[in-house]
């Protein structure tokens, strides 16, 4: 998708050079005061950047892009849908600004050659109005540690340094766009986008969910976001987990 330059998603911008965590700073910021739509923390570096399932960001200075965004989405919608819309338009931003295009293993998982490139974290809430900050953590420049066999860098997959700047104008002008478009047709047109960069539907799947482990095929993701897995003649739906896909060996990975 073509981006327009964003008209409000950044006009209130918090640029900070060390801090624990954006998505943190955020929430504590809206504790405080009323924050506008939109309202962004971008950090150079986290201390204590935070990824799904309690689980620690490596956030070093200088390498990556750590943003939070604050949506207000309306009550009558379903706000799960956010996590794979912010997908999607990191999708678009790393292809206008590489001209590569990376995939998406459900639910958000961006990864180019195999491995991952970049998490989304978003955390939310109904009061006094529902809001939600989609947290976004891409790892740009330089080479990941040997302790994280199944990550990289969009640099390390591209063999060249990409603007950290650039990326982030052109994310803030996708995201803004795809919600926009949320707003107005719905979430069939993400979904639909999210399907063309799966690297998930077809593949045969182990999938960590909170009520246990599930095998199958990954058929299909529905409307709402829900992932589909086929188990013979069984279709079980997943709302949210961590999916693993099965290699060559018949092992299960990468499971990042
Ligand atoms: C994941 O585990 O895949 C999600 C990682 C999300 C990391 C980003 S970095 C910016 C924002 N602030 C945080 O503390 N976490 C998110």
């Amino acid at each position: 998708m073509k981006s327009k330059e964003p008209r409000w998603l950044g006009a209130d911008l918090t640029q900070l050079a060390r801090v624990g965590s954006t998505n943190q700073v955020l929430r504590e910021r809206m504790r405080r005061q009323h924050v506008p739509e939109g309202a962004v923390v971008l950090a150079r570096e986290q201390t204590a950047g935070r990824g799904r399932l309690g689980r620690v960001w490596w956030s070093p200075p200088n390498q990556g892009l750590y943003v939070s965004v604050l949506l207000y989405p309306p009550r009558t919608r379903q706000g799960g849908i956010l996590s794979l819309l912010a997908g999607v338009a990191l999708t678009d931003a790393v292809e206008q600004a590489t001209g590569m295009t990376p995939g998406l293993k459900w639910p958000n998982d961006a990864v180019m050659g195999g491995k991952k490139y970049a998490g989304i974290l978003v955390e939310g809430g109904t009061e006094p109005q529902p809001w939600a900050i989609v947290g976004m953590g891409i790892n740009v420049l330089g080479t990941v540690p040997e302790d994280f066999p199944h990550a990289t860098t969009l640099s390390q997959e591209l063999g060249k340094d990409v603007d950290i700047e650039g990326l982030w104008r052109h994310l803030a002008k996708a995201l803004e766009q795809r919600y926009e478009q949320w707003l107005e047709d719905g979430n069939a047109p993400i979904i639909a986008q999210w399907k063309t960069v799966s690297v998930t539907l077809g593949y045969a799947v182990e999938v960590r969910t909170p009520s246990g482990l599930i095998t199958g095929i990954a058929e299909d993701v529905s409307d709402d976001g829900t992932l589909w897995i086929r188990q013979g003649s069984d279709r079980v739906p997943v709302m949210s987990g961590e999916v693993s896909l099965r290699l060559a060996n018949g092992a299960y990975a990468p499971r990042t």
